[in-house]
């Protein structure tokens, strides 16, 4: 891991290596494989684009069931704190309607995103709805909606790399870096 990174006008320091998220989304994919072994239906993976497009492919690379994947995306994000208002900015790329759906998300903060995710695919016709994080801020989460599937927990803290993004910058990195508080 680098002992910094800057991003716009912030600098992040080290906080999970890259090893520790793989071993957790081993763990994910390990129960999604159990949940799923001997089922006759093919679920859909929803990829939440950008953040979740890391996760997304290292957890499929990991699935050994028949899987479909269908993308779209929100963003609810501005700088370093959520907006409280998710907007679409790409709907659906495939038909949920009837389908066992499993959202795949990168981090769940407030929960305002999973939510406006669930009334969406609801409103699409989905016929079940689960949710798969790699990253959860139990501290942060004000919804009641159960989140099935976690890869971390982590504290309230804003966090760049593995997909996640401060203000664009931050995603290409495979470990994930915390804002360095001065
Ligand atoms: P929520 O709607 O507050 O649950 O926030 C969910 C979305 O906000 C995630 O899908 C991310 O795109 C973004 N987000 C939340 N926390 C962080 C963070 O620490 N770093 C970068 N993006 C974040
Ligand atoms: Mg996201």
């Amino acid at each position: 891991m680098k002992p910094e990174i800057k991003l716009h006008d912030k600098t992040f320091i080290p906080s999970i290596p890259y090893e520790k998220i793989s071993a957790a989304i081993d763990d994910v994919a390990a129960k999604l494989n159990a949940d799923n072994a001997g089922c006759k239906d093919i679920p859909i993976l929803i990829c939440i684009l950008n953040g979740s497009i890391m996760f997304t492919s290292e957890l499929m690379k990991r699935l050994v069931f028949d899987i479909e994947l269908v993308s779209m995306k929100v963003s609810s994000y501005q700088g370093i704190a959520s907006t409280g208002s998710v907007h679409q900015v790409m709907g659906l790329t495939g038909s949920v309607k009837g389908r066992r759906v499993y959202i795949v998300e990168d981090i769940i903060d407030s929960g305002n995103t999973i939510a406006a995710l669930y009334d969406i695919l609801k409103g699409e016709g989905a016929d079940s709805i689960e949710i798969c994080t790699m990253l959860f801020k139990p501290e942060a989460y004000k919804k009641d909606i159960p989140v099935n599937y976690v890869g971390l927990c982590i504290p309230n803290d804003f966090i760049v790399g593995f997909g996640l993004d401060y203000d664009g910058l931050g995603r290409n990195y495979k470990d994930i870096y915390v804002l360095k508080k001065d």
